[in-house]
This record gives C-alpha cells, sequence and structure tokens, in this order.
C-alpha cells in the first residue's frame, strides 16, 4: 500500500508543564535548547508556590525562543496541556512536544520522536517497548506503570504499550481530528485519552523507545486523586468499548476500531 505522502514536519514546539521546579526548569531547558536549538519552548506554569514561574519569566526574557504561560491554579496536566495546546496551534506550530521539566524525558532523545512522525501522526516516547527503560524509578512507581498499561490493553483492545508516556509528539493537524474540546481528563489518565482518540480518529500511532530517569530534584505531583482518576475512565471507556462490541456480534455490525499501530524499531539514545 502506497505510503500516504506527509506534510514536511515544519515549527516544533516543546510543551512544558510546571509545578514547583524552579530548581529543574533551568536545567531541562538549557540541555532541550541544545538538543533541538530550532525547537521553541512554551512553559505550562499553575501558579507554582516556590516561585517556577517567575524562573520561567527570567528565562524567557533572555531567549526569545522561550514562552511562558502563567495559569492562575493547579489545574491538573491535562488542562495545562490543553491550554498549551490551543496556544501552539493559534501560532501555528505543526510539530507539539509534551515533556517533563524534572529531567526525567532526556531532550538529547528528542530528535528520534520528531524524526518516527516523518510517517506518523503521534510518537510516543514508550519505556515498555524493546529497546526502551527505566532508570531510578522505585518499584511501586513501575508496577503501576505497567499495570495501568496492561490494564488499558485489555479494557480498550489497544496494542499501544506504553499509553500513559507522558514523552510525546504529536502532529498539529492530527490533534485537531482528535476533537480535545471533549476531553475531560485532568490528571496523568489525559495521556491514556489522547491515545485513545488518536487510534479511534484512525491516527497513526508509532512508539519510539526511550530511557526514562527519575527526577533528582523535587517531588512526583502523582496522587491517589491521579490514580482514581485513571482506574475509573479506562473502566469506564473499556466498558463501553467491549459493550459495542458485543452488540456488533449480536447485530452482526464490525467492531468498534481497535487499534491502528505500529511499534518503531529499537533506536539508541
Ligand atoms: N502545569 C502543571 N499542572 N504541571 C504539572 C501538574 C499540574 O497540575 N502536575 C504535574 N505537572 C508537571 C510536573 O511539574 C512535571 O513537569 C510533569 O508534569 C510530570 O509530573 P511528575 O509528578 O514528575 O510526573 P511523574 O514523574 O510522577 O509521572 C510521569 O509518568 C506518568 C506515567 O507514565 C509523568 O511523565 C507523567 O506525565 C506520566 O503520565
Ligand atoms: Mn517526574
Amino acid at each position: 500500500m502506497a505510503k500516504t505522502m506527509r506534510e514536511p514536519l515544519g515549527r516544533v514546539i516543546v510543551l512544558i508543564p510546571t509545578y514547583n521546579e524552579r530548581e529543574n526548569l533551568p536545567r531541562i531547558v538549557g540541555r532541550l535548547r541544545s538538543a533541538v536549538p530550532t525547537a521553541d519552548v512554551l512553559v505550562l506554569d499553575d501558579g507554582s508556590p516556590d516561585g517556577t514561574g517567575e524562573v520561567a519569566d527570567a528565562i524567557a526574557g533572555a531567549d526569545e525562543q522561550v514562552h511562558v504561560l502563567h495559569r492562575t491554579s493547579k489545574q491538573g496536566l491535562g488542562r495545562a496541556y490543553l491550554a498549551g495546546f490551543a496556544w501552539a496551534m493559534d501560532r501555528g506550530y505543526e510539530v507539539l512536544v509534551e515533556m517533563d521539566a524534572d529531567g526525567s524525558h532526556r531532550p538529547e532523545q528528542l530528535p528520534r520522536l520528531i524524526a518516527a512522525l516523518a510517517d506518523a501522526d503521534l510518537a510516543i516516547g514508550a519505556r515498555w517497548v524493546s529497546g526502551g527503560a527505566v532508570e531510578n524509578w522505585p518499584a511501586h512507581r513501575k508496577a503501576l506503570s505497567v499495570g495501568a498499561n496492561v490494564y488499558t490493553k485489555v479494557m480498550l483492545g489497544m496494542r499501544v504499550n506504553d499509553a500513559t508516556a507522558g514523552y510525546r509528539a504529536y502532529r498539529a493537524d492530527a490533534l485537531r481530528t482528535m476533537g480535545l474540546q471533549g476531553v475531560e481528563s485532568q490528571g496523568y489518565c489525559f495521556q491514556i485519552d489522547l491515545t485513545v482518540r488518536a487510534v479511534r480518529a484512525g491516527l497513526t500511532v508509532v512508539e519510539v523507545p526511550i530511557t526514562f530517569v527519575e527526577r533528582e530534584i523535587g517531588v512526583s505531583k502523582m496522587g491517589h486523586d491521579i490514580i482514581r482518576e485513571a482506574l475509573t475512565s479506562v473502566t469506564r471507556w473499556g466498558v463501553t468499548y467491549r459493550a459495542g462490541q458485543v452488540r456488533g456480534l449480536v447485530h452482526h455490525r464490525p467492531a468498534p476500531t481497535s487499534l491502528l499501530h505500529r511499534p518503531r524499531e529499537g533506536v539508541d539514545s
């Protein structure tokens, strides 16, 4: 089947959500500006009490490729990214990247993620694929991540191995087809939500192996409320999906779209 010719990639922006990351932010922006100098940066700060917003403004004041979106209060990762996507798409960026501020997502691996968009709509930096890895992550976090991804695969019939991953690159024109106005996910299940939407929209999703390195400074914002939201959302989406399959069998209709997805061969960092 002829490969669909895709638009050249165009302007890239990296969205970095922050909540109390004042020491990490200068480090990650410095590494990113060296690793991918042509990429612009948008910091999405949720009114961090530690002054991350002021640190971001100082960086942006000295570098015209760095921008800051100040938000008034902590509203969750999902809402921060949705605001960032809108800001970036309003300004004509064609590639939108998600990257944590705490160094867990290595900017040095970003070129491979962007390159994977040459024939895909979404490139996920995946830990749970051949060539992927995690470093210094506590066993309970590994278990939570693997468990969440297995549960997601079983409930939603998806072959994506790391649907919860937060390091990813989207083509902007693909994001526009995913019904973002309907996204209600606030916490980290936002990542699963958008993966499901990409698949259901018939987009090409590839997984690129990355090494996730646990942060050295500050603390994770992962909490029980975030876990509970992910569990209830995936269960609700899964029951709806599986019920649709059963109805399809009873009425001899084709089952709902499963996954269009091709894992990418291993790439080193
Ligand atoms: N603006 C904003 N608002 N940023 C937030 C919020 C929020 O409510 N909550 C977290 N962040 C930022 C953090 O400051 C950091 O830059 C990034 O989001 C990731 O937060 P962590 O708290 O470090 O996440 P984690 O390391 O526990 O979880 C990682 O793995 C999850 C499961 O794969 C992250 O990569 C998640 O994105 C991922 O879903
Ligand atoms: Mn982290």
